[in-house]
């Protein structure tokens, strides 16, 4: 049971590749706009940057040494970096529920988008006016059976990749799709910023308004930052068992969280000049932005010219499919990677047996939208319960406990070893990141949670 794993990524560039695939997702190119649209633009995309550093990078590399340490599965790192303290086991089974609960939502949204991709392919949105994509979008999304189909599909899509393997599927997929994603933003990038009016959305991004953050803002950047980098579920422990040894844990960090941070930061490029360019409109149209305002606005800005609006809607679907593809296929991989390695379930059964319950409790999320709108379990619906339980929870909670270990359970030499490829790198940021990881971390994730539980509230009470 315990003998490693001999199946590990290709290359080094397959290995970077994956992991920015499973950051890069609808987290950058929906989630994050809409975010800094609600909140002031620039101003937090200020705060934003600053937890990636602070938090984001450092619980990353952490998840990197658990993973890449243990080199089998989530569940073998623990016990075996925790110098056998069996209460650690447990955590192995942190990626497990994480990832059926994030898959099961996420893929709400990605069928969306693939429909979305669908009928920008039948030109489905030429020739509507405002109210009705806001109509369409509703009737759509609060539907009893589509949505689920869409979803459904998407999870195919994802379980086909995973079933195939690391190197011939999660490996492969990732170097045909993200070189794909790139090249997609950059030509919507440049047509974006050609718009008439382009330099107001470049404004709006760049030149903070602090008047607009308040307490929710450093929330929501710091539960963004968590969100975008797929940190604190063991996602990239998961990833990191295949990573081979001479990866550079410390610089593969930086670059993808460089990715990730460019990525999200493009398609603001995109989203806001397009927006601004129709007269009237504003970004803080909530996550309805994607769904509704932006297919409105490829078909205003482009009227004169039906190709384009045409081509512009169908590429920027795409990206969006393709984005939410890469995330979800490393959500699945969580839990498949558990049944496969510790029960010896097959790949390609261990894929289906997840994608069908992720299904099923998709649907539940999907229906929340719809016919079980009232249905809720502490006053929220099945998606926003589903959402709240891994972005606000789980994502915290699992990073605070793996800063933790790695920070004060796990021999320090064991830590340096992994860091350093076994003093063969030099690894000049090793002592500011165990800083991070040990005091910085822990203190910015407890005090965030103290704020949302109100005990700010109560105290400054007390005092006045
Ligand atoms: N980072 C992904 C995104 O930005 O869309 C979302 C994500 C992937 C979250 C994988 C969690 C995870 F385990």
């Amino acid at each position: 049971m315990n003998t490693k794993s001999t199946v590990s990524f290709a290359s080094k560039v397959g290995a970077i590749l994956a992991v920015a695939g499973s950051a890069v997702g609808l987290g950058n190119v929906w989630r994050f706009p809409t975010e800094a649209g609600e909140h002031g633009g620039a101003a937090f995309i200020l705060i934003y940057v600053l937890f990636m550093l602070l938090l984001g990078v450092p619980v990353m590399v952490t998840e990197f040494v658990i993973g890449r340490h243990g080199h089998k599965d989530v569940t073998h790192s623990f016990l075996s970096m925790s110098g056998g303290r069996r209460g650690w086991k447990w955590m192995g089974l942190l990626p497990v529920v994480a990832g059926f609960l994030v898959l099961s939502y996420y893929s709400v949204v990605a069928g969306w988008t693939l429909y979305y991709a669908f009928e920008a392919g039948l030109n489905g949105f030429a020739g509507k006016d405002a109210a009705t994509y806001a109509a369409d979008f509703v009737s759509f999304s609060s539907h009893p059976l589509w949505p689920s189909v869409w979803m459904a599909v998407t999870v195919s899509l994802t379980c086909g990749v995973v079933a195939l393997g690391v190197r011939r599927g999660i490996e492969r997929g990732a170097k045909i799709m993200m070189p794909l994603l790139f090249l997609l933003i950059l030509v919507l990038v440049g047509c974006s910023l050609s718009l008439p009016g382009a330099e107001r959305g470049l404004r709006f991004l760049l030149q903070p308004d602090f008047s607009r953050v308040t307490g929710s803002t450093v929330l929501s950047a710091m539960g963004q930052a968590f969100f975008s980098l797929s940190v604190g579920i063991c996602c990239l422990c998961t990833y990191a068992c295949y990573f081979r040894r001479d990866v550079d844990l410390m610089k593969d960090g930086l670059k993808v969280a460089s990715i990730d941070t460019l990525v999200a930061l493009l398609s603001g490029l995109i989203i806001f000049p397009a927006v601004y360019s129709v007269p009237g409109l504003q970004p803080d149209a909530g996550p309805s932005l994607v769904f509704i305002t932006l297919p409105n606005v490829f078909q205003q800005v482009f009227s004169g010219v039906p190709l384009l609006a045409y081509v512009f809607s169908l590429l920027f679907y795409l990206l969006l499919v393709m984005a939410a593809l890469t995330s979800s296929i490393s959500m699945l991989e969580m839990a498949v990677a558990y049944f496969h390695e510790e029960w010896r379930v097959s790949r390609p059964l261990s894929a289906i047996g997840v994608s069908l319950v992720c299904l099923l409790l998709g649907t539940a999320c999907s229906l929340s939208f719809g016919v079980w709108a009232d249905v809720k379990v502490l006053g929220l619906n099945f998606f926003d319960l589903f959402d709240f339980l891994v972005a606000k929870l789980l994502m915290p909670i699992g990073s605070l406990l793996m800063c933790v270990f790695v920070g004060w359970v796990v021999d320090e030499q064991v830590v340096r070893q992994e860091i350093t490829n076994q003093g063969t790198l030099r690894s000049p940021l090793y002592r500011l990141w165990l800083f991070l990881v040990r005091y910085v971390a822990p203190l910015c994730i407890l005090l965030i949670f103290a704020n949302e539980l109100g005990l700010f509230r109560v105290l400054f009470a007390t005092v006045h």
